[in-house]
């Protein structure tokens, strides 16, 4: 948790961002896994983190511009409860902590609303992302779950405050990105033939854990690499086999940090995994270059694209213009994800308030594959904080696919893809800060050249 002010100054920033009306802040709940007491880890929603700072269940919060008024409502720890999760600072305490006063009981807000909506009051939410939210806000607004999308005015002011991180937050966040390069080193040590993947999944675990972190989302720890979110980890590793590894570490305040890396599971590459590096390695390079206040990201990840054609040109798997080519997307059949996302409290930061906003300022987004993946296209800006993630894979699925329909036949040399079909993939992903006139790397450096993979090995 911040100081008070910190807090309170947000709050005063965000009344003027909307103007008018009552601010609605959901927070999260517990959730019962298999059953209601063995429930996920608690998880509090990042806005109301970012507003409130409590990370505690069952608690809403409302800012009632109107009336200039701002509210808690929860409920204090009754004796069973600390009997048997043990005794904890008030609710009201916490909440002076971040400077309000006003802490009422969560039953009373439902009426609090019901009179805001009778006397006319615009009540502004989120976009809900969980099934209890949306029943609550049936009952309270009476808006079935499929109307449910959200005040732009509310989402557009929180993203105009959390798109730019401040020094406090920067600090925060690179803890975090310190904590995920240690986790990646010591996964890319302890990668070997022989081993299990979930092996290098508890080593990343368990360097989270020895730092005081959680995990900012479930690992990637796989030797098929070329499945983009593979969360399995039963795989015997092979001599000759690509490892890929994405992982981050979350601080107990939410903020997050978030890498990858491949490594081969022998001592070094084979010449056919160190061709396809350099190329991701050059996609990533050339993207860390241009990297500076004002370039849009949308043209960054052109560029990355551009960067992949080149190469596969070079190994004869793509041919003809490389801007025709990333124009019209042929690129994606290696490269089928964007090159990066906003990243802070949510690892990536503000997806559930809607990427249009976060990452296109309301503009909508491209529906072609790959280039639809892009979760950031705007002019970067001091203070944006995000991930630089460009990959390239063989997807035995995707080729099959496109050369079946012959998509983009000027551009791809099926013939010669098919003596990559079980490269599987590689991606490497470091997190960079908008400076006032480039970018910087947050965290230690990770392994990013094959050479660096290698003298780890
Ligand atoms: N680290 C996983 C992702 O960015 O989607
Ligand atoms: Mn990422």
């Amino acid at each position: 948790m911040f100081a008070k002010e910190t807090y309170v100054q947000r709050r005063a920033q965000l009344k003027k961002n909307v103007g008018s009306g009552l601010l609605l802040f959901l927070g999260n709940e517990e959730q019962g896994l298999n059953y209601e007491d063995n429930a996920f880890r608690f998880r509090q929603d990042s806005t109301f983190l970012y507003y409130f700072g409590i990370s505690a269940p069952s608690l809403a919060a409302v800012i009632d511009i109107d009336n200039d008024c701002e509210v808690i409502f929860g409920d204090e720890l009754s004796i069973d409860y600390v009997v048997w999760m043990g005794v904890q600072p008030t609710l009201r305490d916490k909440s002076a902590q971040v400077g309000i006063s006003d802490v009422r009981p969560s039953a009373q807000l439902a009426d609090y609303l019901g009179n805001a909506v009778k006397s006319g009051q615009t009540i502004h939410y989120l976009p809900p992302y969980r099934a209890e939210h949306k029943l609550k806000l049936t009952e309270w607004l009476g808006l079935p779950a499929s109307r449910q999308e959200g005040s732009v005015p509310f989402i557009r002011g929180v993203v105009a405050q959390r798109n730019f991180k401040t020094e406090e937050e920067i600090a925060e966040i690179e803890r975090a990105c310190n904590v995920t390069a240690d986790m990646h080193i010591a996964a890319i040590k302890a990668v070997r033939a022989g081993k299990y993947e979930y092996e290098v999944a508890a080593e990343i675990e368990r360097v989270a854990q020895m730092n005081g972190c959680q995990l900012s989302f479930p690992t990637i720890a796989t030797i098929n690499g070329q499945t983009l979110h593979n969360h399995y980890h039963g795989n015997l590793i092979k001599s000759g086999d690509l490892f890929l590894i994405d992982a981050g570490a979350e601080l107990p305040s939410g903020y997050c940090g978030d890498m990858s890396s491949t490594t081969p599971a022998d001592k070094c590459f084979t010449t056919r995994q160190r061709e396809v590096y350099e190329i991701q390695n050059a996609m990533h390079i050339e993207s860390v270059k241009a990297l500076r206040p004002g370039i849009p990201y949308m043209e960054v990840y052109e560029l990355s694209a551009r960067v992949c054609v080149e190469g596969m040109k070079a190994l004869g798997l793509m041919k003809g213009n490389a801007e025709d080519a990333v124009r019209e997307g042929a690129h994606a059949l290696f490269y089928p994800h964007g090159l990066g996302h906003m990243m802070g409290l949510d690892v990536h930061d503000m997806e559930n308030l809607g990427e249009m906003w976060v990452g296109y300022d309301g503009q909508p987004k491209s529906t072609q594959f790959g280039r639809k993946s892009q979760r950031l296209a705007i002019p970067l800006q001091p203070g944006f904080v995000f991930t630089v993630e460009p990959g390239v894979y063989f997807i035995p699925e995707l080729i099959d696919l496109w050369k079946s329909e012959k998509k983009f036949a000027d551009f791809i040399n099926y013939d010669k893809v098919e003596e990559y079909r079980y490269f599987g993939g590689i991606r490497n992903e470091e997190d960079y800060l908008v400076t006032a006139d480039g970018a910087r790397r947050l965290g230690k450096k990770i392994p990013l050249t094959p050479e660096e993979v290698e003298a780890i090995r």
